[in-house]
């Protein structure tokens, strides 16, 4: 071997090494939201982004890849390089249920790595301004008098609020109709503006909106009121016992990124939710962030882990398939 290629060859092992020893990030990291702008993963993201781009000292660019009950949002990411600069942000739905009802190209325990766990909210029913009912029990009423015309909004088939939009008509026994968007953020427009009638949604997403007026909310599928709206009443107290869904939030990497890129992204989402005025937000929203010890990346993976076994075989027997 001459001179030359040599000196080549030790060139280019040079500037190998040195890009290995880089810390990472060196350039900006893309947050994937499955569903659309102004819905409650978009929201909780674009929060989320700032104070991490802190910590990081580079920038988190939230891109929404919409579609299929946001599996092609978390398949992008799942496929990407395993370098930490693909991160993907979901919650309940994205990460348990569409495993159960679509036939993902992707495997949501094998293909991905946990990095963080976040925090959650309930859902809260919700219907237009103008719908006649004035609690829980009068909606049901109306719903079920009403029902070959009702329309409900969803993010698509699979996602959280398809899921309990079903479990609500089974519980009262109606079959109602139900129309996908690519989130609730655009649900959210449509409700507002009538030309849909109810939805079950998340409570981050329709709490400002009932507190503005624009929509009417009746109750949130939980045990307990939530501290962000005590004066909603919980499902068991308005007439539905048991309606029962938390949607908690994660962030995940491909499998294969290295233990500490996803230390340090960890490390930016914990400090994020440590930072006050981002705490603030997410409670204003209703949302209520897991304690630092559920933020590491083991308690996301055992806490999806039992929320596949506990909801997979649940939808499956209530037979939701989307194809
Ligand atoms: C969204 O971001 O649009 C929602 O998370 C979708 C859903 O809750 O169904």
């Amino acid at each position: 071997m001459d001179r030359i290629r040599l000196a080549a060859i030790a060139a280019f092992a040079f500037a190998a090494l040195a890009a290995q020893a880089q810390p990472f990030p060196q350039r900006a990291v893309t947050l994937v939201v499955p569903f659309a702008a102004g819905g409650p993963v978009d929201v909780v993201a674009r929060i989320l982004a700032e104070p991490m781009r802190k910590s990081l000292g580079q920038a988190v660019v939230v891109d929404n890849t919409t579609g299929a009950g946001g599996s092609l949002g978390v398949g992008r990411v799942a496929r990407a390089a395993p370098d930490g600069y693909t991160v993907s942000i979901g919650h309940w739905s994205t990460h348990v249920v569409n495993g159960a009802v679509y036939p993902l190209g992707y495997d949501l325990l094998k293909d991905l790595e946990p990095v963080a766990m976040v925090g959650g909210n309930p859902m809260i029913v919700v219907s237009k301004p103008a719908l006649p009912a004035a609690n829980l029990r009068e909606l049901v009423a109306w719903v079920k008098a009403n029902q070959d015309k009702v329309n409900v909004g969803t993010a698509g088939a699979g996602s959280s609020t398809h899921i309990a939009g079903i479990y609500f008509q089974n519980e009262i026994g109606a079959k109602l109709a139900f129309i996908p968007y690519k989130g609730t953020g655009p649900a959210m427009q449509d409700l507002i503006g009538g030309q849909i009638d109810m939805m079950v949604d998340q409570l981050s997403n329709s709490l400002p909106q009932v507190r503005g007026g624009k929509i009417k909310g009746y109750a949130i599928t939980a045990k307990e009121r939530s501290p962000a709206a005590p004066e909603v009443p919980t499902v068991d107290e308005a007439g539905l016992p048991g309606l029962h869904i938390a949607i908690w939030y994660g962030l995940w990497v491909p499998r294969g990124t290295p233990a500490d890129v996803i230390a340090r992204l960890n490390a930016a989402v914990v400090s994020a939710l440590a930072d006050g005025p981002t705490r603030d937000k997410l409670a204003a929203l209703g949302m209520e962030i897991v304690p630092r010890e559920r933020q590491s990346p083991e308690a996301l993976g055992a806490h999806q882990k039992a929320e596949i076994e506990k909801w997979w075989p649940i939808i499956k027997a209530a037979g939701i398939k989307v194809n």
